[in-house]
């Protein structure tokens, strides 16, 4: 199933096809690496956000895993930016202007909203964050964050051995 269309369906239908179809998508026997590229790329099909990707936790700091969108920066420290905030809260960043997040990592300056989603492991330690920016201001609401929460949850079982 390479090819799909999602073209009139609603930003709540779009995420509810994402959870419907995520199983097709999803290679069991494939490295972690792989499935979550293919997970960064249907988000991006289906929402074409400026930046869509994943940081992930590697000796004590997130470094950049796959992801669409133009080069970034490749570590964050714990408890920085918007991204290690969320690892360290271990809660969703919902974050309407990016220039009013005290320590915002600016990896491109097109960027004016964000959202950050930690993946946990089945222990409930965070191992990764989803990391979705947006040229716009106020791009996501509480419905993005539940339905990516959701999807992170299908994520968790991801979790690579770095
Ligand atoms: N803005 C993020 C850094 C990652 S880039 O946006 C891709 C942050 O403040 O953590």
């Amino acid at each position: 199933m390479n090819e799909f269309s999602v073209q009139g369906l609603t930003k709540e239908e779009k995420y509810q096809w994402l959870l419907n179809n995520w199983p097709h998508f999803l290679d069991p026997k494939a490295p972690w690496f792989s499935n979550l590229s293919n997970a960064m790329a249907l988000l991006k099909e289906l929402f074409n956000h400026w930046w869509t990707g994943v940081y992930l936790v590697n000796d004590g700091e997130l470094v950049l895993g796959p992801f669409q969108g133009k080069n970034a920066c490749t570590r964050i420290e714990y408890g920085k930016g918007v991204c290690g905030t969320a690892w360290k809260d271990k809660c969703t960043q919902l974050v309407p202007n990016v220039h009013e997040f005290p320590g915002h990592i600016a990896c491109s300056s097109a960027s004016n909203s964000e959202i950050v989603v930690p993946i946990y492991n089945s222990l409930g330690e965070v191992w990764a964050v989803l990391d979705i920016d947006s040229v716009n201001f106020s791009e996501f609401d509480e419905i993005d964050q539940y339905f990516l929460e959701k999807f992170c949850q299908n994520l968790g079982s991801l979790q690579p051995k770095l």
